[in-house]
């Protein structure tokens, strides 16, 4: 019967560990979603409660309290508390599959209408994170990792609301066009909002366009503009001088890489930029969709004109 009782005591000890560290990674995971200081406070409670928790179960265990009612309580209370984080953890990955599908989905009738992005809002929704992921993790805290993956997918959302021969037009713009083309993120914006997936993202759609010297689609500048919108900014950019579109040809990666750096306090946030000149070549150039011609010898000698991320 004691022996039953110490058994019991251990699989609570050990359920109620794989719980806490269950629930301590889990907030970790949503560390970037709660923007501010508490989920870190959260997190360091939830995986300091293991300390008191295990000290608790070994006392009673070495203090040969453990009747056999008392370790059924323990074991039973641990299998319970297991069954529901399981249960909530599981719940909270369907919803976010969902999600992914209906952004997923979402960009399909982005690229329905403009063949020109197929694979662009990817790519920008790959450096985007890759971007994210190498910055210092004080600027990590102000902006949610998973929010800043579906704004980039979504960001030319907009377009939806652009007349195809616009989209699809063969040559530079007209002035009349470029003003059609610029209500993009606005109408984007307009179509998330309602559906609430972005929150506070929403605005990294709308300021996808900005130019750090202020000269951008509304005109605002520097820290003014949202961190996840600079972050989209120069991934577009990026995808948008990388990728084979009607209006410029493909330039390689280097070109792209001293585009952009001319662009750096002027159009691209200068950290930005340098943040992404710091991932790895072969990191950034496995974004790229299948498709694109851009190691192509000619494209790669192409001049780069100024970025024309749209
Ligand atoms: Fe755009």
């Amino acid at each position: 019967m004691e022996l039953a009782a110490q058994l019991l005591t251990v699989l609570g000890i050990a359920l109620m560990t794989y719980n806490v560290i269950r629930v301590g990674l889990y907030v970790r995971l949503q560390n970037d979603l709660l923007v501010g200081a508490s989920s870190a406070w959260l997190a360091r409670v939830v995986f300091g409660s293991i300390v008191v928790f295990d000290v608790a179960y070994v006392v009673i265990l070495l203090q040969n309290l453990g009747r056999l009612s008392v370790g059924l309580i323990l074991a039973s209370g641990a299998a319970f508390v297991t069954v529901v984080i399981y249960w909530l953890i599981s719940l909270d990955a369907s919803m976010r599959q969902d999600t992914t599908r209906l952004v997923e989905t979402l960009v399909a009738v982005i690229e329905a209408r403009d063949p020109s992005l197929r694979g662009h809002s990817r790519q920008v929704r790959d450096v985007s994170l890759m971007i994210y992921d190498v910055l210092p993790r004080p600027q990590r805290r102000k902006v949610n990792r998973e929010q800043l993956g579906y704004a980039a997918l979504l960001h030319d959302l907009g377009k939806i609301g652009i007349p195809e021969a616009i989209l699809n037009k063969p040559g530079p713009l007209t002035s009349e066009e470029r003003a059609i083309v610029k209500a993009h993120p606005q109408i984007g914006v307009d179509i998330v909002r309602p559906i609430g997936l972005l929150d506070d993202a929403t605005d990294w759609i709308l300021y996808h366009h900005e130019y750090v010297d202020g000269t951008g689609y509304f005109g605002i500048a520097g820290d003014a503009i949202p961190l996840g919108a600079r972050i989209i900014s120069v991934a577009d950019v990026f995808s948008a001088l990388y990728m084979n579109r009607p209006y410029a040809g493909s330039i390689g990666y280097d070109e792209c890489v001293r585009t952009m750096r001319d662009e750096a306090g002027t159009h691209l946030d200068p950290q930005i930029v340098e943040a992404f000149c710091s991932i790895p070549r072969e990191d950034v150039l496995a974004t790229a969709p299948d498709a694109t011609p851009a190691a192509a010898p000619a494209a790669a000698s192409a001049p780069a004109s100024a970025p024309q991320a749209d």
